[in-house]
């Protein structure tokens, strides 16, 4: 094959028919994408050899032509898998490179395999196929971050903690009740990927260059053969079309938001003031100056891996925007933003589940703070409404009175005497004590989806189903 020894002034041997000399050094440079498209070597072998297999069954091509091709593809395919393959720079991009290793391998069939094919739908097939496998690998990975979840609720359906807005205690709710917030959000970032590999389960392969061809192909049975749900159905579209990478980078960004807002919690959570949850050592680092430290890095990554998700997005948005039909070149910078927001999406989600899972909760921090910050306020007001019949802004005054006396005597509402409650309002009786614990508020809360151990178990039992 070409060892990248080749003088760079002979022009290319895949399309230099009509060139008298070879590229420039920096033109070869810049027009070189296998420096990160040799990732797309399965994908392609894959493709090629659903197309030799079709063109042989069509009688485009000999059987025997195409039992070679078979045979030399997946030689190159085992080289490659076992670091034995020369990557040239000079052959620009993965297609080239395994097509020019076929032609050393397998003689003069190797120029068949091209036919009623263009680099634009191979290039097309070979990165839909790779996102495809991503989005189901991603699938997978929010499957288990939910799973995590979803035990740790259950652990946690009673256990009391602070409910904030505003990042101001506000009321209580079950630490349970906070795990499944965040199955929600990954539950809709998952069926965002399911969505996403419907929209992208059609085969580009067939298009051509971007006019479809006049051999008698099949693009049905290349479909088929490479488990998509059916041909792509307008061959100018297929060969301009990267909103399946654009999908698969948004949905990255939603996820990755979800992440780092979890991420936060989590740095947040673990400061000695807050001490809600201690992360586990393997998922932490120590300071090299400061000795009692414990750093909470991972989730601090997971946090920063969202800037660069978003950033790949943009640039994908901003490189395909404006562009005429069909190909053009600038669609060759689409790889390395989808291939990067992969691995930090996917190292992002590993890192999750694993924190999600070791960490230690401290409950006695989480209810100690659950009930300061007078968190039962809204429960006294509406035992007013429902036991003494007020309308609840008169109750939510009142409420604010009693807050202003706890505050004034330095204690928590529950521990302002009957007689200085009855001062604010007479109606009020020793029973309303029973709604002033943490426990007894979210134990009201019964609403659905609301935070009452019984509601949380319901919203396991669903998710539990479904995952
Ligand atoms: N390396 C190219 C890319 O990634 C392959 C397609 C090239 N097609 C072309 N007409 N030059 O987009």
């Amino acid at each position: 094959m070409a060892d990248g020894t080749k003088d760079t002034k002979s022009s290319n041997q895949m399309w230099g028919g009509r060139f008298a000399s070879g590229p420039d050094a920096i033109m070869e440079e810049i027009n070189a994408s296998i420096g990160f498209d040799k990732k797309l070597f399965a994908q392609d072998i894959r493709g090629s050899i659903a197309h030799a297999t079709m063109l042989a069954h069509q009688g485009i091509i000999s059987v025997d032509d195409k039992d070679k091709i078979v045979h030399g593809l997946s030689t190159i395919l085992s080289e490659i898998e076992s670091g034995n393959f020369e990557f040239s720079r000079q052959l620009e991009d993965i297609h080239m490179n395994i097509e020019a290793r076929l032609a050393a391998l397998i003689g003069q069939a190797a120029g068949r395999l091209h036919t009623a094919r263009s680099r634009n739908d191979q290039v097309a097939l070979d990165f839909r196929l790779w996102v495809k496998e991503e989005l189901q690998k991603t699938e997978a990975m929010l499957t288990n971050l939910i799973a995590a979840f979803l035990d740790r609720a259950e652990e946690h359906a009673e256990s009391v903690m602070p409910g904030f807005t505003h990042l101001q205690t506000a009321q209580p709710v079950t630490f349970g009740h906070h795990c499944m917030a965040y199955v929600e959000m990954f539950g809709r970032d998952r069926s965002r990927v399911r969505h996403a590999i419907e929209h992208l389960d059609e085969s580009p392969i067939g298009a051509a260059a971007l006019a479809g061809t006049g051999y008698p192909i099949d693009r049905h049975m290349t479909a088929k053969a490479l488990g998509f749900r059916e041909p792509t159905r307008n061959s100018i579209d297929t060969v301009s079309d990267r909103d399946f990478a654009i999908e698969f980078l948004s949905i990255a960004a939603i996820c990755g938001m979800h992440l780092s807002r979890l991420a936060e919690e989590i740095v947040i959570w673990s400061t000695p003031q807050f001490g809600f949850v201690r992360l586990s050592d393997a998922f932490s680092t120590g300071s090299s100056i400061m000795p009692q430290k414990k750093n909470p890095d991972a989730a601090e990554l997971v946090r920063a891996k969202t800037g660069r998700i978003n950033g790949s997005l943009i640039a994908l948005l901003t490189i395909m925007k404006g562009l005429p039909l069909a190909y053009s070149k600038d669609m060759q910078e689409d790889k390395e933003q989808v291939f990067d927001a992969a691995e930090s999406l996917e190292l992002a989600i590993a890192a999750m589940t694993g924190m999600v899972r070791d960490m230690t909760v401290n409950t006695q921090r989480m209810k100690a703070a659950a009930g300061s910050g007078y968190s039962t306020a809204t429960d006294l007001a509406d035992w007013l409404v429902r036991e003494a019949g007020l309308p609840f802004r008169d109750a939510h005054h009142v409420t604010g009175r009693a807050v202003a006396l706890a505050e004034s005597k330095g204690c928590d509402l529950a521990e302002v005497p009957l007689a200085d409650l009855q001062s604010i309002n007479p109606a009020i009786t020793g029973k309303v004590y029973d709604v002033l614990t943490v426990e007894a508020s979210v134990a009201s809360r019964k609403s659905f989806g609301g935070t009452a151990p019984s509601e949380v178990r319901k919203q396991i039992a669903f998710w539990r189903a479904r995952n």
